[in-house]
């Protein structure tokens, strides 16, 4: 084959056939397409799109650029994925519930990149916690646990690593087959056996429409489908942040909350939901998570799994050296407080990084103080902005601006649902 070849059929709108598709992952793994060419390869799939066959081949190659996780545990494995947003925290309490009702959760997490949050810089605030694995102390601690939240090991998926990159830089991360195809060599190539992901829908989200998600979930499931793992989707709302807390630590006290049986209603029920599907795909439908949710019997599971990494569950976590109060413009019904906007409030106040290698803050963040839905009264305080570093609080407000609505009339309320679950796709 002929890089150049490859990239003319794309950009003319053909098909690219299966032995084209693994020679040019190969050979990019190996260096011998240039990053040009997989640039110029990108962007013709970008905009001419590839087909069901196309994409699950395309996960394939990725897969096959690297080595399988190879998983010995004596329960079931099952594992969950969000496309990402503002707020979620929800793999948190949900890996150890989930092992908690007699499965195993293998999570191999990101770090967070631009508004959204990741789940390792979130651990990271918990004195002594660790993210870098084995594949040996994996499967120790899937046995012995039931839980690990960890780093991606460098073998899984190379092909994708460098694909991102490129992607990041040439304007060619937000195509369907591009992100469904990278989430799931992933996700495959690590070896749960079923998966079920939290396709975020809304301003605080990679798709900001139902039907745009709606895609990439079909997407998601039928590359799934294809290499032979039970997948499911579920559409949640990223419209307004998840719970009440933004940032790392505060995320990991709210996750203890619920781990403990209280806090925020969205978090319980999006928490609850999740689980219901994985237990359903690791054959443990008949358990019902949400009464050992409230038990508070899952936080056993998450001090193990916290203290089997190196992690203190008990010791007090970091604070922030300054808190800026943000008050209710009005009286009346909150009816908007966008996702995206407490997001990059959040990024700015230093709980996210702007390179790769930058360090996060771990005391950073956003509580919101009230939901959409609920009445407030002019001046009273509505969201604390966090941070170690006072002179980002200007540009954290810059962001907020025009993120807040109140309605003065009751009428406008809008029927808030307690849940952010939308529809699921099998
Ligand atoms: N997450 C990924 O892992 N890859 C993408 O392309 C987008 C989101």
């Amino acid at each position: 084959f002929a890089a150049v070849d490859v990239i003319r059929a794309k950009r003319d709108g053909g098909t690219l056939t299966s032995e084209q598709i693994d020679w040019v992952i190969d050979a990019y793994t190996r260096g011998v397409v240039s990053e040009e060419q997989m640039a110029a390869l990108a962007m013709a799939v970008f905009l001419r799109g590839m087909d069901t066959a196309e994409t699950a081949r395309w996960t394939g190659a990725m897969i096959d650029s690297g080595e399988r996780l190879a998983l010995h545990v004596s329960r079931p494995t099952v594992d969950k994925h969000s496309t990402g947003g503002v707020g979620d925290k929800i793999t948190l309490p949900l890996a150890p519930l989930v092992a908690t009702c007699g499965a195993a959760v293998p999570q191999l997490s990101g770090r967070g990149l631009g508004h959204t949050g990741g789940t390792l810089d979130k651990l990271e605030s918990i004195p002594g916690w660790r993210a870098q694995l084995s594949a040996v102390e994996i499967g120790r601690q899937l046995d012995e646990v039931g839980a690990v939240v960890c780093a991606a090991t460098d073998t899984l998926a190379p092909a994708d690593r460098k694909l991102y990159a490129l992607r990041d830089v040439t304007g060619t991360v937000e195509s369907v087959p591009l992100i469904a195809s990278s989430i799931m060599s992933k996700k495959i190539a690590e070896g749960a056996g079923g998966l079920v992901l939290d396709v975020k829908v809304g301003s605080g989200a990679f798709m900001t429409s139902i039907e745009r998600a709606r895609v990439l979930a079909r997407t998601l499931v039928d590359i799934g489908t294809a290499h032979g793992l039970p997948t499911r989707a579920v559409l949640t709302d990223m419209s307004t942040p998840l719970g009440a807390a933004v940032g790392n630590a505060i995320e990991v006290a709210e996750a203890v909350d619920v781990l403990r049986g209280e806090g925020p209603e969205d978090v319980v029920s999006l928490t609850v939901a999740l689980a219901r599907e994985m237990l359903a795909l690791a054959g443990h439908g008949d358990v019902d998570p949400a009464p050992v949710l409230a038990s508070g019997k899952a936080y056993e599971t998450w001090c193990r799994m916290i203290s089997a990494q190196g992690g203190d569950p008990e010791a007090p976590l970091p604070t922030p050296a300054h808190v800026h109060v943000v008050e209710a413009p009005d009286t009346g019904v909150l009816t908007t407080l966008d996702a995206y906007a407490v997001g990059v409030a959040a990024w700015r106040l230093g709980a996210g990084r702007a390179r790769r290698e930058d360090p996060v803050q771990a005391a950073a963040g956003v509580r919101c103080l009230a939901k959409p839905g609920e009445h407030v009264e002019a001046g009273q305080p509505l969201l604390e902005l966090h941070t170690d570093t006072p002179d980002a609080v200007p540009a954290a407000l810059a962001a907020l601006e025009g993120a807040v609505e109140v309605s003065e009339s009751a009428a406008e309320r809008p029927p808030w649902p307690a849940t952010p679950v939308l529809e699921t796709i099998r």
